[in-house]
């Protein structure tokens, strides 16, 4: 016999309010921010946004331009002389967004080790974080967007519909990097991993400008023991429920 359906389903937004919809999705490295965030655009029709491929591009202008990447007034004025463009990503990117400066692809060069570990210090310039933010405010302005980053739901779109704050344990994000390196070939040490991955959340925590912070008004999504599909479907359903 089947079980009757007991709680109402919860009302939903009509079509036209989804797609001005705006999502910020903020937390700490390896969380799985960037897969989620895409598949919630996707699933919903509305423009990704990788903030962290602009402060990598920016890192990476610094390095072809042979700028110091202690000095953060000289990097900011050249990422503000310079053209970033970011292009929905496809297979062969591994859904990753496409980034180009001055036309320039660099996709996958702004995920190599040295930019990884270059931009967690590059991203802590004011200089360059106030260009980024101006840049980052233009793009979201019609809304029907989804961002994710480290200071969306606090500085970049305070007025987002939707704001969810992913994180994991560190041994968890580390366990999980350590698969993604073995797939590309590597043998890192996971105790070194975890170790990088506290490094970082702390520099991000502690900087002056725009730091790592849970808006007071986001929803915590903690997701050790989750998989991209119920994280996914959990974000999905809470922006388009009434
Ligand atoms: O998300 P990611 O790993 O690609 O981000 C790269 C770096 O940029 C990371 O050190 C944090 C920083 N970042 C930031 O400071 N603010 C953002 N909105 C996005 C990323």
């Amino acid at each position: 016999m089947q079980q009757m359906e007991t709680s109402k389903p919860a009302a939903r937004k009509d079509d036209a309010a989804v797609k001005l919809l705006k999502v910020a999705i903020d937390g700490p490295a390896g969380a799985g921010k960037s897969t989620v965030a895409q598949l919630v655009a996707k699933d919903l029709d509305l423009l990704y946004i990788d903030t962290g491929a602009m402060y990598r591009a920016a890192t990476w202008l610094a390095r072809k331009q042979g700028i110091s990447t202690e000095d953060g007034e000289a990097i900011a004025k050249a990422a503000s002389e310079a053209t970033i463009r970011l292009e929905p990503g496809d297979e062969s990117t591994n859904g990753r967004t496409r980034v180009y400066v001055n036309d320039e692809e660099i996709t996958h060069a702004i995920r190599s080790h040295e930019i990884s570990d270059l931009v967690s210090k590059v991203s802590t310039f004011s200089a360059l974080r106030k260009l980024m933010v101006a840049r980052q405010k233009e793009m979201i302005q019609r809304g029907g967007v989804v961002l994710d980053g480290r200071d969306i739901g606090t500085v970049v779109m305070p007025d987002a519909d939707i704001k969810i704050y992913l994180t994991a344990s560190v041994d968890v994000r580390a366990q999980r990097r350590l698969k993604d390196l073995q797939a590309l070939g590597e043998s890192p040490d996971l105790e070194d991993l975890a170790k990088a991955i506290a490094e970082r959340d702390h520099r991000d925590s502690n900087r002056a400008d725009g730091p790592l912070k849970q808006a007071d008004d986001a929803i915590a999504i903690i997701t050790d023991n989750m998989t991209i599909e119920q994280v996914v479907h959990a974000i999905v359903r809470l922006c388009v429920e009434q």
